[in-house]
């Protein structure tokens, strides 16, 4: 039974020489020599200083493709033309699934015909020597962001190779990305990614972990993704990491985003153990993207705006192009280019908006119902929690495609378009708190002159793409 207890380094050096046998390029990975090459490092590139020492949200794209040069031409782009001060390397879907034969075949491809014939960066095919091309090119921290349920192989090779970042968790990259890989298993591997990245930072050389706050990106509530993200902080801290950065999607309502934004901050400093430094990520809306790029920028500047008043310490932008997907690097640039000027402009100006007090002490109720859940159904052990909660349902995920998380309970957005909740299932929550959510649920209803159904929720899902932040029905509507 797996338990939220360090991996003793004998197994931690047994795993680690498992896992590099699955691939000839983990053959190349050296610790000693490893850590001698971190050290070599340049400040400007150690990931944690540079974001855990800035006064003002650092700016982040999402960015990756198949072939080494291209990616060394990608990454300076966006730092030079886009001004990204943190640079990321997005890894492709082959790689995400363990599927390296089929990685190596599209990066031949690649290579031969020059296309994009991957949609990311093969990092374990590119091996050590690969990575460091990369970290040595390019004048700015790199993380690495991907989506891989078992991620033991990437992480091995991408912290020899240079990388100070990693993005991920047991539960985020589980439950929002695949069917096939249970829950316990998906933390036993992350235990050793963590554990992995502790040891590095043992030794001096930090690595930042992120675990993935934006979930299945459509209407999360706020307390449940920020119940994950102290559940992945502490399961990290567990295992030696020691700079931890809590991710949060907007919602698109303001006083709810910068609400969940601050109880992020606060409920991580509270929850994770003194040692480890807490920062946190706001990423731009991940739900579905207006097809027109004007109005795409609309949503990419309202993101701006809302960081610009909560203050994270990183942004993860998007581009006008999101809604084809991989976008150019040029609209890659613009997005980066069109929320640094918002944040530039609004983030010296005291906005006080009422309401964000309160708003951010429901956040917090909520989320302390949650964790007390976990630690109950665990006996205090957060890993067995959060298994047997997933399990009773008392947590879960909207929308979950896993099989790990029933995706039973449904969101909807109330009158000014909170995301509440609209269907609870078998979610642990106060009584009160559930009175407030369906008060406030109502409310809409009697304003839609409809009943609440599950149409509403499906009218939310859809409202921002089609220019809307809140799904009402068509027609005559009282506001
Ligand atoms: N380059 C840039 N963005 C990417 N995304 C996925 N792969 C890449 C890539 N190789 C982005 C999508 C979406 C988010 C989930 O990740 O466009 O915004």
């Amino acid at each position: 039974m797996i338990r939220d207890e360090r991996i003793p380094s004998d197994e931690l050096r047994r795993i680690d020489e498992e896992i590099r046998s699955n691939w000839h390029t983990g053959e190349a990975v050296d610790f000693e020599e490893a850590i001698e090459y971190h050290e070599s490092l340049p400040d400007h590139k150690r990931f944690a200083d540079v974001l855990e020492s800035a006064d003002k949200p650092l700016l982040q794209p999402r960015a990756g493709v198949p072939r080494l040069d291209d990616q060394i031409e990608l990454l300076r782009y966006l730092h030079e033309e886009g001004q990204a001060d943190l640079l990321p390397t997005t890894i492709d879907s082959y790689t995400r699934d363990n599927e390296y034969e089929k990685a190596q075949q599209g990066l031949d491809k690649a290579r031969e015909t020059g296309d994009d014939t991957l949609n990311g960066f093969p990092a374990v095919n590119h091996g050590v020597d690969g990575c460091r091309k990369l970290i040595d090119a390019v004048d700015a921290p790199i993380e690495v962001r991907h989506g891989t349920p078992d991620a033991r192989l990437l992480a091995a090779i991408t912290f020899a190779g240079g990388f100070q970042s990693f993005e991920g968790g047991p539960i985020s990259y589980n439950i929002p990305y695949t069917k096939r890989h249970g829950l316990e298993e998906t933390i036993e591997k992350w235990q050793f990614v963590d554990r992995l990245a502790g040891a590095y930072t043992e030794r001096g050389v930090r690595i930042n972990r992120e675990p993935f706050g934006p979930l299945t990106g459509t209407l999360v509530p706020p307390s449940i993704a920020i119940a994950v993200m102290l559940v992945e902080g502490k399961l990290a801290a567990t295992q030696g990491v020691r700079s931890i950065t809590l991710g949060y999607g907007q919602v698109g309502n303001v006083v709810q985003d910068v609400a969940a934004l601050h109880a992020l901050k606060k409920l991580g400093n509270e929850y994770l153990p003194d040692e480890v430094v807490v920062t946190t990520v706001f990423h731009e809306w991940m739900g579905g993207f207006p097809p027109d790029e004007a109005r795409a920028n609309g949503v990419i500047s309202f993101g701006g705006m809302t960081a610009a008043i909560a203050k994270p310490d990183k942004v993860i932008t998007k581009s006008p192009q999101e809604f084809q997907g991989v976008p150019t690097m040029e609209a890659n640039s613009a997005g980066l280019r069109t929320t640094r000027q918002v944040i530039d402009m609004a983030i010296e100006q005291k906005i006080d908006i009422d309401g964000i007090e309160e708003e951010q002490d429901l956040i917090e109720r909520e989320t302390r119902c949650l964790m007390d859940t976990i630690f109950e159904h665990g006996d205090g052990d957060v890993v067995q929690g959060t298994l047997k909660a997933f399990d009773s349902g008392a947590l879960d995920v909207p929308f979950a495609p896993s099989d790990s998380a029933k995706g039973a309970v449904l969101p909807a957005r109330d009158d000014d378009g909170r995301v509440r909740i609209f269907e609870w299932a078998d979610l642990e929550m106060d009584d009160d708190i559930k009175e407030i959510h369906k008060a406030r649920l109502s409310q809409r209803a009697d304003t839609e002159g409809r009943e609440q159904s599950f149409r509403m929720v499906a009218d939310d899902v859809d409202a921002i793409s089609d220019g809307k932040l809140i799904g009402r029905p068509q027609g005559d509507v009282k506001l």
